[in-house]
């Protein structure tokens, strides 16, 4: 029973947007009020470069992988871990440290992925990567990992229908989340990886 503990836990955790806390380390623009106004880890590339990119984006993943792994040690189900995903995922989309005004999702659901089996996470980091080499759009990278998670985590992390429930809904919430991104990716606007505009 104590592993449900961790649900609003996770959630807590996944309030803390790396993005904003970075920024502000760095002495870097709010991302909430530049570029794509997106805290995320893109966003931070996009206004302040690499390093910083980078912690945002270890930052993110960890706050998704931690509790997930945590669930995994305590022995709890796949239904509790996968809601302990899911509570760090939606504590970086609505964050109550920040007003509930948070990211897309990417960099935790990453980590969550790889929280429920480091084959999906490597899969998913794979698919980002490799769209992201072909088309250059950090946003159409994210949209195709995401489409092809829910495969993943059923393939490789024992066909668990709970955890793919799970992997579907962050998805869902994932693209609705990219509803401007697919918007100028569609009118051929979207703003690709190393270009400075937002
Ligand atoms: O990680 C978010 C990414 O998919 C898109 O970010 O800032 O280009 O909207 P951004």
């Amino acid at each position: 029973m104590l592993e449900w503990i961790l649900i609003p836990l996770a959630y807590g955790l996944g309030s803390l947007s790396s993005a904003v806390l970075v920024s502000r380390l760095f002495d870097l623009p709010d991302p909430r009020e530049e570029g794509s106004k997106n805290p995320g880890a893109t966003n931070v590339l996009r206004l302040g470069g690499k390093k910083a990119a980078i912690i945002t984006l270890l930052g993110d993943a960890l706050k998704g992988l931690i509790p997930v792994l945590i669930a995994k040690g305590l022995g709890a189900e796949p239904m509790v871990v996968g809601l302990v995903g899911l509570a760090a995922f939606i504590g970086h989309l609505f964050p109550v440290f920040f007003g509930f005004k948070g990211g897309k999702g990417v960099a935790t659901a990453l980590g969550i992925l790889s929280g429920f089996a480091w084959g999906v996470g490597a899969a998913a980091l794979a698919t980002w990567i490799g769209v992201a080499f072909a088309f250059r759009y950090s946003s159409l990278s994210a949209l195709v990992a995401a489409a092809l998670a829910p495969v993943y985590v059923w393939l490789w992390a024992g066909q668990s229908p709970a955890l793919t429930a799970v992997a579907v809904v962050m998805s869902a919430l994932l693209f609705w989340r990219h509803k401007g991104n697919i918007e100028r990716l569609l009118k051929g606007e979207e703003s690709k990886i190393g270009n400075k505009k937002g």
